[in-house]
């Protein structure tokens, strides 16, 4: 069996060692007194850790590689050695090259857990992405929850695909975005999580392969795995523009992938918020591929620059729901705690979801859903939202001004929305920053977590949910956890609680 599940060819491959350059992190291709073959070698080995070149993608041939790199192939051939030395290349015999990770690589085997609010305030916790509610419209909402709450005491309390009036509600809303929605195509879910998870159980079950982001949410990338589909990866175009199309259409047609899970609009971990013509050639080649694109709109209404104009949904370029299934969801837009996600497709989607979710959850909590359908109907959303906006502002805007003072080689670029930084970390090795920052009251998820099979070891995510002063106080400790790690200390350092998100 072919143990690769997308492939790199020679042009982009050079392209991709030839962006590195300059950016103070390998040395570049027969530079000072490194080998060249040690030097492509190292360059490899960091666009897999970085997630730039997916694990399990097929290298080129050595003399295509050869050829692209105006390099020796002895030179090629010494490199690929030395990858499977590392355990970062397998070979076999006819079925070529393909990157991997060494055995025994910190993989990321769990999701993010939020640490409980009772842990107390010595730990900062930047695990979780959830902010706290934007008062007073919680209490509002669940007070005009309460008064429409008595002719649904008279009923047996069991909507599947949730009240009629949210999903006309939530239908109201697509339209008002210009995608013209009927309530047939609504369903509401549990969370986000809730949709995606009933979406996975009736389309991608084990075996099969599901094209996400390099990186993604970890958590959905914990629960496809557990479902035992076959992730491939693709790796997100740099400095937040979007998807890397021409990598995607070389995905779709070499893997021919049953499902796809996109982040579009200010994707998690990165905050990259992907423009609407690549939203519409994704549709399309995601079509052409016989491949279900799921669009998860989570952090759809996090636009944190006043003015931004943002791009048509994922589903305008696919309103009747067929080829586009989309997820929402009210807990990054107002709050978690009220469990409320949706899913929009096709009517006929729509009940084989319903059916698909039966036996997991059988629907979700009316009160809650009344509370969503009072804000979207009375106006509350959109002033919830806008307060939920401004405070994420202030925070995101902490937090970089904190890393840059604090940690001034980490890297990042700034989003334009969304609830998360992406940082690279100056070299050192984000999973033991995690660490040594949980010792040092800290708590941070560390890059591998997004990533499918180990990438990302150079990265942490952190979080727009923390007030100014407590993001500073973090990165003052995140500062301290990096000088550790730097100086050696963290080795003798005894593994921390398992619960690091
Ligand atoms: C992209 C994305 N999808 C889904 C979720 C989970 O959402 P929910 O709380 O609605 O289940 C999150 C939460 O961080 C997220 O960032």
């Amino acid at each position: 069996m072919t143990r690769w599940t997308s492939s790199v060819g020679a042009p982009q491959l050079a392209r991709l060692l030839g962006s590195q350059h300059g950016r103070g992190t390998v040395t570049p291709l027969g530079g000072r007194r490194t080998p060249a073959y040690r030097s492509l070698a190292d360059g490899i080995r960091l666009l897999v850790l970085e997630g730039r070149v997916p694990v399990a993608a097929r290298l080129p041939a050595e003399r295509e590689l050869a050829a692209a790199l105006s390099v020796s192939r002895t030179t090629v051939a010494a490199a690929y050695e030395a990858l499977r030395g590392e355990g970062f290349l397998e070979s076999r015999r006819g079925a070529g090259s393909w990157t991997a990770v060494p055995a025994g690589s910190p993989l990321p085997t769990r999701a993010l857990d939020p640490l409980p609010p009772e842990a107390g305030e010595s730990m900062i916790d930047l695990g979780c992405a959830a902010a706290i509610a934007p008062e007073p419209w919680l209490t509002r909402a669940v007070q005009g929850a309460l008064e429409e709450l008595p002719p649904y005491a008279h009923t047996h309390g069991d909507y599947p695909a949730g009240l009629p009036a949210l999903r006309q509600a939530l239908a109201d809303r697509y339209t008002a975005r210009g995608v013209p929605t009927m309530p047939e195509q609504i369903m509401v879910t549990t969370g986000a999580m809730g949709a995606v998870a009933a979406i996975s159980r009736l389309m991608a079950g084990r075996g099969e392969r599901v094209a996400v982001e390099s990186p993604s949410y970890a958590n959905v990338l914990q629960l496809m795995r557990e479902a035992g589909a076959r992730l491939v990866p693709v790796a997100m175009a740099r400095d937040l523009a979007g998807w890397d199309l021409p990598a995607w259409r070389q995905v779709l047609r070499d893997a021919a992938p049953r499902m796809a899970y996109v982040i579009a609009d200010f994707h998690n971990p990165t905050g990259a918020l992907a423009p609407e013509e690549q939203r519409r050639e994704l549709v399309e080649a995601a079509r052409a591929a016989g491949t279900l694109l799921v669009a998860d709109e989570t952090m759809s209404e996090l636009a944190l620059e006043p003015g931004l104009e943002l791009p048509r949904p994922v589903c305008a370029f696919d309103p009747a729901g067929n080829a586009v299934i989309t997820v929402g969801s009210a807990s990054k837009s107002f709050w978690a705690g009220l469990r409320i996600g949706w899913v929009r497709a096709a009517p006929d989607v729509i009940r084989g979801l319903v059916a698909a979710r039966a036996y997991a959850d059988l629907g979700t909590p009316v009160l809650d859903q009344l509370a969503v359908t009072w804000l979207l109907t009375t106006g509350g959303w959109h002033e919830a939202i806008a307060l939920r906006r401004a405070q994420t502002r202030e925070n995101r805007d902490a937090v970089v001004a904190a890393v840059r003072r604090h940690l001034p080689d980490w890297d990042f670029t700034v989003p334009r929305g969304g609830l998360t930084l992406w940082a690279r970390t100056g070299g050192l090795s984000g999973s033991r920053i995690a660490e040594a920052g949980e010792r040092l009251g800290v708590r941070v998820p560390s890059g591998p977590r997004f990533g499918v099979d180990g990438a990302f070891e150079g990265y942490v995510r952190l979080p727009f949910t923390v007030a100014p002063p407590v993001a500073e106080e973090a990165a003052s400790r995140l500062a301290e956890a990096a000088r550790l790690v730097a100086s050696g200390a963290t080795a003798a350092v005894e593994t921390p609680r398992t619960y690091v998100a």
